[in-house]
This record gives structure tokens, C-alpha cells and sequence, in this order.
């Protein structure tokens, strides 16, 4: 549960309700455990082993498209319960073995859906406008909205520094501004190269080539 952030925001007495309600699985290669279009009883946990996901992305296709695959401490399951829907896709162990963690529909809803339909609410418009997110799919981006972390910063605080080497993390501004500035001569002061408001990005370049941060950035509101 540690490694997944659809419980993070749950307080220890939620998350001990959670363990003492889930039910251990175990699925052998090319069992499936959930159907594209069946209703939806449980939520999933993958304790070990790998599991695909695959859908029918057009109505005319013969084959499903493969989506993506799943290792231990990643969750699958939870749209058809959040949003009372068939299931979205199917999934099919695909290791000799796999071990899941089942969650009933009534201890989910009562104690997960709530945390996550607010946070998926909060972001859901403002992921819509960021540009470099507009080519994923909307459930990429109410994935990327489970895995947000808000953080705050005063008008000077440097988010980034530039020649940082630990850097990992990508930043999307949804309140306030913020400035690039960078340092083009060694020993003169860095120079302002970029403003940055609402809905702006910034962070992806080190984490895409796997260098150093190019610039600093910093907080001007
Ligand atoms: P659910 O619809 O309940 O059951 C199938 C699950 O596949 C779904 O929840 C998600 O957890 C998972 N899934 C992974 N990728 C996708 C995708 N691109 N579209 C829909 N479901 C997906």
C-alpha cells in the first residue's frame, strides 16, 4: 500500500480498515481477471508477478490493443467503481503466477472513492489545459492527477537550481508565477529566459535526457 498513491492521502485508521478487508488472489498465466465490459465487484492490488491490460479501442477491431502491463505495488480496477461503469479494459496475468490483493466495492467506495474522485475533480480541468499533456488520453491525465503532489513556495524561493544533478521531479504551475534564469557567462549574474504562469511546465528537460537542471526557477509570486 506504501507504493501506491491512490492510499495516500488515507489516515491510519482508513488504511487499517483497507488491509483487514482485502482478500488474497492468486491467478495463474493467461487467467483473467477482469473483463472489458463485465460489471465490477472488486479493486486490485498486485502483491507479485505481472498482469497485461489490453482494450478494444475501435468496434471494428478483431484483436484488443495492449495497454500496458503491471508489476507489484501498482492498482487496476478502480474506474469501473468510481464512475458505477463497465469495465474499461481487460486484465490477464501474464506471469506463470501472479498474487493480487482483492478490495470489495463496499470498502472501496466507502473509503477510497471519496479521496480520489476529489483529487481527480481538483485537477481534471487544469490537466485539460497544459499543453504538453494535451496528445495523452484522459485517463493518463486522471493518472497523472492520482500521482500529484502539491507543493508551495514563496515569492524568491528557488524551485530548481541550475547544474543540479538530483533533480526528479516535473512541475506544472497552477497558481502564481515564476521565472527561468540562467547563467550564460560563468562568474556574471544569470539572466532571466523564460516567464512562467498557470498551467506552464517546467522540470522535463533533465528528467527526458537524464542531465543536470539547465536553469534555475524561481518563485515571483
Ligand atoms: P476498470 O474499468 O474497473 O477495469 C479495467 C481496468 O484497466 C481499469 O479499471 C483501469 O484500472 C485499467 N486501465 C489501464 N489502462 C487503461 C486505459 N487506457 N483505459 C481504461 N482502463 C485502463
Amino acid at each position: 500500500m506504501s507504493a501506491n498513491f491512490m492510499f495516500e492521502s488515507l489516515n491510519p485508521k482508513d488504511k487499517k480498515a483497507i488491509l483487514e478487508a482485502v482478500e488474497s488472489v492468486k491467478k495463474s498465466k493467461g487467467d483473467v481477471i477482469i473483463q472489458e465490459g463485465d460489471d465490477g465487484d472488486n479493486f486490485y492490488l498486485v502483491e507479485s508477478g505481472k498482469l497485461i491490460c489490453t482494450k478494444f479501442l475501435n468496434k471494428s477491431d478483431k484483436e484488443p490493443t495492449f495497454l500496458k502491463e503491471y508489476n507489484p505495488g501498482e492498482s487496476f480496477g478502480e474506474l469501473a467503481l468510481l464512475y458505477n461503469a463497465p469495465r474499461a479494459a481487460t486484465i490477464t496475468c501474464s506471469s506463470d503466477t501472479c498474487e493480487l490483493w482483492s478490495l470489495d466495492r463496499n470498502t472501496f467506495n466507502h473509503i477510497i472513492k471519496k479521496a480520489v474522485q476529489v483529487k481527480r475533480e481538483k485537477y481534471d480541468d487544469f490537466l485539460e489545459r497544459v499543453e504538453i499533456l494535451k496528445c495523452m488520453e484522459k485517463f493518463e491525465r486522471t493518472k497523472l492527477a492520482d500521482a500529484f503532489h502539491e507543493e508551495w513556495f514563496e515569492n524568491g524561493d528557488y524551485i530548481i537550481r541550475q547544474g543540479d544533478k538530483d533533480g526528479d521531479r516535473f512541475y506544472m504551475i497552477i497558481e502564481g508565477t515564476a521565472i527561468a534564469t540562467k547563467t550564460l557567462e560563468p562568474g556574471k549574474p544569470a539572466q532571466t529566459v523564460k516567464d512562467y504562469g498557470p498551467g506552464g511546465y517546467f522540470g522535463e528537460r533533465s528528467l527526458l535526457k537524464d542531465t543536470p537542471r539547465a536553469a534555475n526557477i524561481i518563485a515571483t509570486s
